[in-house]
């Protein structure tokens, strides 16, 4: 019996010694002391004994319960340093570890496109200007040369608010208001919102055109085109070339339409440009009805303006051949994340 006790308290204080957490303690106190324990049997079977043994093995199994308790004890306290260490370890900051970032957005791709437009032609000495996107019927037309009625108008798919108040259907209506400033020379460029009738896959009906106006004495077509090679240069790549087209305008007299050699087959014809050549947009020599609209003396002045679109000449850049123009008002982040 006493081997059994001594072997019992072996086993207890061997176990006790390995606990490293509160349940591992807990277990153990139910194995050795719980209801129905070891010890506890142990004690539970006192009674059976010979009267003669039984305070010696009472005494030496009540001192054993009491050695166990105790192990017990400083166990817990162990478990508890144990418990508050590791604690302690998941409450450390990481210096040393890279932070977390908050995601940054950049630009829209279009104002991206704007950014750059003002910058090729400010390098060339033109300044921007911004005009209104409800624009009177005189500015939108009668003052570039368009009178009421004119079937030209037409072209412009235009939005009215009331008949002499239109959405702004193209930046050339800066032109005259740029004029009435008064201040000569005039190298504008206006880069603002129009507004047409139209949405398909290839319109939207708001979009930006920039508008180019440069107004002094003797303005000719060969500053008009190396302007416009300047532009396509930076804006497309030096390698490109630039043509003009014949085109009627009534507010330019001459008119273009002005082609850029397709990127694509480098000018020599594929199935995107037909014949090598692709469109950037409207240009010419401003009209004398529209100089004298503007109060500026025809037979002193001339000038060129152009108007071209800035979704447009994006597109052209980057080889985007988008199944929907519209995509790029979308606010679908899987598609503007790529500008
Ligand atoms: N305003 C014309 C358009 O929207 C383009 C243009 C501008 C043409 C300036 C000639 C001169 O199509």
């Amino acid at each position: 019996m006493e081997e059994q006790l001594k072997e019992l308290k072996k086993e207890a204080l061997e176990e006790i010694a390995t606990v490293s957490d509160f349940n591992q303690l807990e277990a153990a106190r139910i194995k050795y002391l719980g209801r129905k324990g070891k010890l506890t049997a142990f004690l539970r079977t006192l009674g059976n004994l010979p009267a003669s043994e039984r305070p010696r093995l009472g005494r030496l199994a009540n001192q054993i319960k009491e050695e166990i308790e105790k192990a017990l004890q400083e166990a817990s306290l162990k478990t508890q340093k144990i418990a508050s260490e590791l604690k302690g370890k998941k409450d450390l900051i990481d210096v040393t570890q890279p932070g977390l970032r908050e995601p940054l957005g950049h630009l829209h791709l279009v104002t991206q496109a704007i950014f750059e437009i003002e910058r090729i032609f400010s390098q060339l000495g033109f300044y921007r200007v911004r005009y209104p996107e409800v624009e009177t019927d005189w500015y939108a037309f009668e003052s570039l040369n368009m009178p009421p009625n004119h079937p030209a108008r037409d072209e412009w798919e235009t939005f009215f608010i009331t008949p002499q108040i239109v959405l702004t259907p193209h930046t050339s209506s800066g032109q005259v208001r740029e004029m009435e400033k008064g201040k000569l020379p005039i190298k504008m460029i206006n880069l603002s919102k129009c507004y047409r009738r139209q949405s398909d896959v290839s319109h939207l009906p708001m979009f930006h055109q920039f508008e180019g106006l440069y107004i002094d004495k003797k303005v000719s077509i060969t500053q008009l085109k190396g302007v416009f090679d300047y532009f396509a240069h930076e804006f497309f790549g030096p390698e490109r070339k630039i043509r003009l087209r014949p085109f009627h305008f009534r507010f330019t007299e001459p008119s273009f339409e002005v082609d850029i050699d397709c990127s694509l087959c480098k000018g020599r014809g594929c199935r995107f440009c037909k014949a090598g050549w692709v469109e950037l947009g409207g240009a010419g020599m401003v009209h004398p009805e529209v100089l004298r609209a503007g109060g500026i003396n025809p037979e002193e002045y001339s000038g060129f303006a152009f108007g071209w679109g800035v979704e447009r000449v994006y597109m052209m850049r980057s080889h985007l051949k988008l199944p929907d123009i519209r995509l790029i008002y979308k606010n679908d982040l899987r598609f503007l994340k790529q500008f």
